[in-house]
């Protein structure tokens, strides 16, 4: 799903040879190049950097010097690029909406939206995605009706709703064209994941009840995929930072040293560290327990992305915090690779924190 300003109207878009699609997250800016090959993609560089600014606005013109180096970094001639909307700046939640075409949706949200997102967003772009009724299977015996047998007939349709500042969208908008670049699509955060998700692990996406959860510098989102729906959505303020601070002031030790030990001999500051991450735990927890309380039904396993989740250690305090199984996943999996050497190298490690970057240009696409 792609939140785009009304002027980039998705069905005129074009299919592109090459999207850059760039993650611009609190801390770590990701960006991928990603090249059509039929009907799969090859996943031709990646590049990481330090986020330009990352505790005050950034400007137009600074986010254009930013989108250059990035392009550089990527060595690519293309001029398309993709853009993943902040967790802290892109609103996302489902909605139930009478069957429309997308365009009165995107009129009703901005006139209603107030009454189905229960939030005042003035000065708000909104963008609507149909999400396509489950298949369900046909009924194993006869008088053993499907689950929900009227949703093909349903008047309803499930939408899933998207707003971001208006000025931010101008923004970025300004940013991309001050640098020479086409912003082809600006996609909520959120989204990412699960879009890689489903390319990545197709069956799971479609038959099972999981949560994706990526854990990043500031934030961690927590996403319930219900056999190929998201039920549920929720951004969590704790990340990375919160347990290398905390790590720190436990230790007495600077922020630099403390990152060094988590990232380097995770298992030398144990306990600190499960002190650290049990709060996230417990976060993610809730939002299962939200999920599991409301539709009468578990989440069998908690699929990790994000910066955090490369590491081992985290992952296993994780598991012992949320009592679900909790284990990484590989965005790259099925993406053909044409990296250049250390990045082919480089690419197993580094692969759960490109998650929402895979995800934004497969939405471009
Ligand atoms: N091997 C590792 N072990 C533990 N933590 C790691 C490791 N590698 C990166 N990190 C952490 O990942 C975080 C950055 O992750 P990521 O790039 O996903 O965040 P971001 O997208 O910039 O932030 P946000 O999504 O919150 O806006 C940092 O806090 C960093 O300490
Ligand atoms: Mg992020």
């Amino acid at each position: 799903m792609a939140l785009l300003p009304p002027f980039l109207n998705g069905s005129s878009r074009k299919k592109r040879a090459q999207v850059i699609s760039i993650d611009l997250g609190s801390r770590t800016t990701k960006a991928v190049l990603l090249e059509r090959r039929g009907e799969s993609f090859a996943l031709t560089r990646y590049a990481m950097l330090e986020a330009p600014i990352f505790d005050k606005k950034i400007s137009p013109e600074q986010l254009a010097d930013h989108f250059h180096t990035i392009s550089t970094a990527l060595q690519s001639a293309t001029k398309f690029i993709s853009v993943a909307v902040g967790l802290g700046d892109a609103v996302v939640r489902q909605v139930e909406l009478p069957q429309m075409p997308v365009d009165e949706m995107r009129g009703i949200m901005k006139m209603n939206h107030k009454s189905y997102l229960q939030q005042d967003l003035p000065n708000h772009v909104f963008d609507c995605f149909i999400i396509p009724p489950r298949a369900e299977a046909a009924p194993a015996k006869a008088g053993d009706a499907p689950r929900n047998a009227g949703a093909a007939f349903s008047t309803k349709f499930k939408v899933l709703v998207a707003a971001a500042k208006q000025q931010l969208i101008a923004d970025f908008l300004q940013a991309a064209s001050l640098a020479g670049l086409t912003a082809d699509a600006l996609v909520p955060s959120v989204v990412g994941p699960i879009n890689a998700f489903e390319m990545a692990l197709p069956e799971v996406f479609a038959k099972e009840t999981v949560a994706l959860v990526d854990i990043g510098f500031k934030y961690t989102s927590v996403s319930v995929l219900d056999r190929g729906e998201l039920a549920t959505n929720r951004v969590v303020n704790i990340g990375g930072n919160q347990l290398t601070t905390g790590l720190a002031e436990m230790k007495n030790i600077s922020y630099a040293e403390a990152e060094g030990i988590k990232i380097g001999m995770a298992s030398e500051v144990e306990a600190e560290l499960q002190m650290q991450v049990i709060p996230l735990g417990r976060e993610i927890r809730a939002s299962l327990d939200f999920f599991e309380h409301q539709h009468d039904r578990p989440v069998s396993q908690v699929y990790l992305s994000g910066g955090t989740a490369r590491s081992e250690t985290i992952i296993q305090m994780l598991n012992s915090e949320i009592l679900t199984e909790c284990k990484t996943w590989n965005p790259t999996a099925s993406l053909q690779k044409t990296l250049p050497g250390q990045q082919a190298v480089e690419i197993e490690h580094v692969g759960p924190q490109l998650a929402v970057a895979i995800g934004t240009a497969l939405a471009a696409y």
